[in-house]
């Protein structure tokens, strides 16, 4: 049975890959600091694959706990890693605490991977990097433009260390980068999906988190974009498709059917939605109504983005295959199931 140490397995999008990987038979090792989730987690990936992930509260930044860790578990076969600070307002206001918590992390694991003799690397980039793109759909080639916050230059920055390190020593790594757009949703079983600390920034766990009445109102952040009804667009892709495809990439660099050392590849469904185009759909499937309101434009927001899929359909062999229906509807039932547990304590 393959090893994969998940880094941040206790988070969302984490929580997810773990049990599509125990799903395939894959053994998981998860490392988290849960700065940003809940060892309860792991009852939720318990429930439902049955099998309760290996786990270490370990922090990515301490070097010498990480290389006690893999000296513990002396045959991974591949690493997922998740582990990072993901909010960009908070960046702008503690870049010191972003650069050191997604970039020391990153050249840890890169550091220790040979001297462990693990060669195979995931890295969670997202679709950050491209800023405002040039050209709608966008693909893997799209030029990369600045980064507008501490936390994007970390993705930014994360992917050029992993390319200038596996230049310099091609034969101790394989890596896949892959670039996330907007993922949402919750397992079908709604027995784990997303749980921010604090008020949400992302716009899905403020819409559930209102509809259930723990935030008054919905901000819509703007109106007046050059987008059909004036409010920005995303690539909206559900978790578990999303979950997926680390999967295959873990299969594809064991299976050593990757191309190159460094292959990167977008996430998402190729299908841009504005977000009351989310907030409308949101209400009907679900049958309910959300009080929001229009207010200015966030700062640093792009107006528009969408991803090519091409590249990852054809060569990865995934799709996301979630309609958005159903995935409000998860992100609805997830949130229902947080409240309906609240009670019971
Ligand atoms: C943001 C980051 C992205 C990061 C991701 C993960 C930016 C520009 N992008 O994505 O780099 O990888 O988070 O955390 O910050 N919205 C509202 N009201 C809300 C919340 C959001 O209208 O209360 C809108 C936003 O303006 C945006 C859309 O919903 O148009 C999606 O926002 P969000 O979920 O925060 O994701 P991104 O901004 O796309």
């Amino acid at each position: 049975m393959a090893k994969v140490l998940v880094t941040g397995g206790t988070g969302y999008i984490g929580s997810h890959t773990v049990v599509e990987l125990q799903n395939e038979g894959f053994e998981v090792i998860i490392i988290d600091n849960l700065s940003n989730s809940n060892i309860d987690v792991l009852n939720g990936i318990e429930k439902i694959t049955g099998v309760r992930p290996a786990f270490e509260n370990i922090d990515c930044v301490d070097y010498v706990s990480m290389d006690k860790m893999f000296e513990k578990y002396n045959d991974i076969d591949a690493i997922i890693h998740f582990a990072a600070s993901k909010a960009v307002g908070e960046s702008v206001e503690k870049p010191l605490l972003y650069y050191r918590n997604n970039l020391v992390s990153l050249i840890n694991m890169l550091q220790l991977m040979p001297i462990h003799k693990v060669k195979n690397f995931v890295f969670s980039s997202s679709c950050t990097v491209y800023g405002q793109p040039d050209i709608l759909p966008v693909t893997e080639s799209a030029p990369i433009k600045p980064a507008l916050s501490p936390y994007g230059n970390t993705k930014q920055i994360g992917e050029e260390i992993i390319r200038d390190t596996i230049h310099a020593n091609p034969s101790a790594y394989n890596s896949i980068i892959l670039r996330y757009f907007n993922p949402i949703g919750a397992h079908p079983s709604a027995e784990i999906g997303e749980l921010p600390n604090g008020v949400p920034n992302n716009l899905l766990p403020f819409v559930t988190q209102t509809a259930i009445g723990i935030r008054k109102q919905l901000s819509v952040f703007g109106d007046d974009y050059n987008t059909p009804d004036g409010s920005c667009i995303r690539d909206y892709i559900h978790v578990v498709d999303l979950a997926k495809a680390h999967v295959i990439a873990v299969k594809r660099m064991i299976e050593e059917k990757n191309s190159s050392n460094v292959e990167i590849f977008n996430l998402g469904t190729g299908r841009g939605l504005s977000v009351l185009e989310i907030l409308r759909t949101f209400e009907k499937v679900n049958n309910l109504k959300l009080p929001y309101k229009i207010v200015g434009r966030r700062e640093g927001d792009i107006e528009k983005v969408w991803a090519d899929p091409t590249y990852a359909n054809e060569v990865l062999g995934w799709k996301a295959t979630e309609t958005v229906e159903e995935t409000l509807r998860s992100a609805w039932a997830w949130e229902q199931n947080l409240a309906k547990r609240s009670k019971e304590e």
